[in-house]
């Protein structure tokens, strides 16, 4: 499908967002080896989290839904059943790296595969440290999925992680459940750690020290009723936008603020944008809150500061909608150490660099960044999104503000993580 798109002249109003996919995926995975009915709110609407939902079901977990809630009747930790046929995670790499470690666990054997961007992506990061743990997982060929992975008993490993990724800590304490000892992952970059509260939340028990997490075996997990927050990564189009549309004044209510992801907030603030946070609290862990966000002609006059080291790492799913509002700065940004992005649902420095181009903007690509030329007024453009969900909302943020008709090619792929986004943005 082709989304058509022209510069609207102000933004106002309630943004009400979907539920966090991060945290919506681990709630689903421990509430299914988790004791009892766990009832979960506000779960993601995004494609990837039902991704997990249905290869649970396929793993034997009783499932209903009922508007944004979910109920999941947990069997226990090591009771999910050997699946008919191969678990499709379609576009999810989430679900495939996690879902791997919890698998790992399980005694029979089960074949993971995805779509096409998915079987591109690399999955060593998860089968290294499995291995090293004992458990037999293969893949297809060059370390790609799908994976062949036969599980059962586990052992203990001290893993110091060799590339920051929540989703590789994440499955390695996972199958750290399933093993004979404490298991214990070392991170020197922080990741985002919802898989650490939402572990302590199902009653699991963890340390954190010194970069270190370490996670005791064979704990009686409980269900749980939890509330999803909305999702702070879906939040950023809005911010980016309504930073750039003159007069636009947004509220965005119940944002999780977790500590790992709102760098995102602390750096826009530091670039000089006008948000804040109202009514923050916490709940099971998470904390959430209400965002704000006005137009500041002030703003749209500075550089933005530079993207570099741990910075990119917490900032990295909304790197590609930091770049259009950094085309839109008269100084512009430049962005560093984002190696990682050429591996995620598409190669995003390179679909971010041919389609700000493709809209007039002076863009240079580095092999681990970007460097945009700030001031250029975007025109509207064919915006080839390679089908990821990021690329075609952060593309149609810069089509609310390019001169003339922007057209989002294959625009349904933001159903990955934001079902309703362009009806969202109809409606302020
Ligand atoms: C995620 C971790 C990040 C992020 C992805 C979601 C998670 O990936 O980009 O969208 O939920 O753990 P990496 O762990 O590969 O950095």
């Amino acid at each position: 499908m082709i989304q058509k798109l022209n510069a609207v002249r102000t933004l106002s109003g309630t943004v009400h967002l979907p539920g966090d996919k991060s945290i919506s995926h681990r709630y689903a995975m421990l509430a299914a080896i988790a004791e009892g009915e766990s009832v979960i709110r506000h779960f993601a609407a995004s494609q990837d989290c039902h991704g997990t939902l249905r290869c649970l079901s396929a793993l034997g977990v009783k499932i209903a839904e009922s508007g944004d809630a979910v109920t999941i009747h947990g069997r226990g930790l090591r009771g999910l059943c050997a699946p008919a046929k191969p678990l499709d995670v379609e576009n999810s790499g989430t679900t495939i790296r996690l879902l791997s470690g919890i698998l790992a666990g399980h005694d029979f054997t089960c074949s993971i595969t995805g779509d096409a961007s998915l079987s591109s992506r690399p999955m060593g990061r998860i089968i290294q440290p499995l291995r090293l743990m004992g458990a037999n997982i293969e893949p297809r060929e060059h370390d790609l999925p799908p994976l062949v992975i036969r599980g059962g008993s586990l052992r203990e490993i001290r893993y110091s992680l060799p590339i920051a990724s929540a989703q590789v800590k994440s499955c390695i304490l996972l199958a750290g459940l399933y093993a004979d000892g404490v298991t214990a992952v070392e991170e020197t970059v922080p990741t985002r750690d919802h898989t650490e509260i939402a572990l302590r939340e199902f009653g699991a028990s963890l340390r954190v020290s010194d970069g270190w997490i370490e996670v005791d075996p064979e704990p009686r997990l409980r269900a749980r009723h939890l509330t999803v927050p909305g999702d702070l990564s879906g939040a950023a189009f809005f911010l980016a936008a309504a930073a750039m549309i003159p007069d636009s004044d947004l509220t965005i209510p119940g944002v999780s603020l977790n500590e790992r992801r709102r760098e995102l907030l602390s750096y826009l603030e530091r670039a000089g944008m006008d948000l804040w946070v109202e009514n923050e609290t916490t709940e099971s862990g998470e904390a959430y809150g209400d965002l704000r966000v006005r137009y500041s002609a002030a703003f749209l006059k500075r550089r933005m500061p530079d993207i570099k080291g741990a910075e990119t790492v917490a900032l990295i799913d909304e790197i590609p909608v930091l770049a259009v509002l950094g085309s839109q700065t008269a100084g512009g940004l430049e962005i560093s150490d984002a190696g990682e992005l050429r591996i995620k649902e598409s190669d995003r420095i390179s679909a971010v660099a041919v389609n700000l181009r493709a809209m007039g903007a002076e863009v240079s690509e580095k092999t681990d960044g970007l460097i945009i030329s700030g001031g250029r007024k975007l025109r509207g453009a064919d915006i080839a999104t390679r089908k990821d969900h990021r690329i075609a909302m952060a593309f149609a943020v810069a089509g609310l503000v390019a001169e003339d008709e922007t057209r989002i090619h294959d625009a349904e792929c933001v159903n990955v993580s934001f079902p309703g986004f362009i009806d969202t943005i109809g409606k302020i």
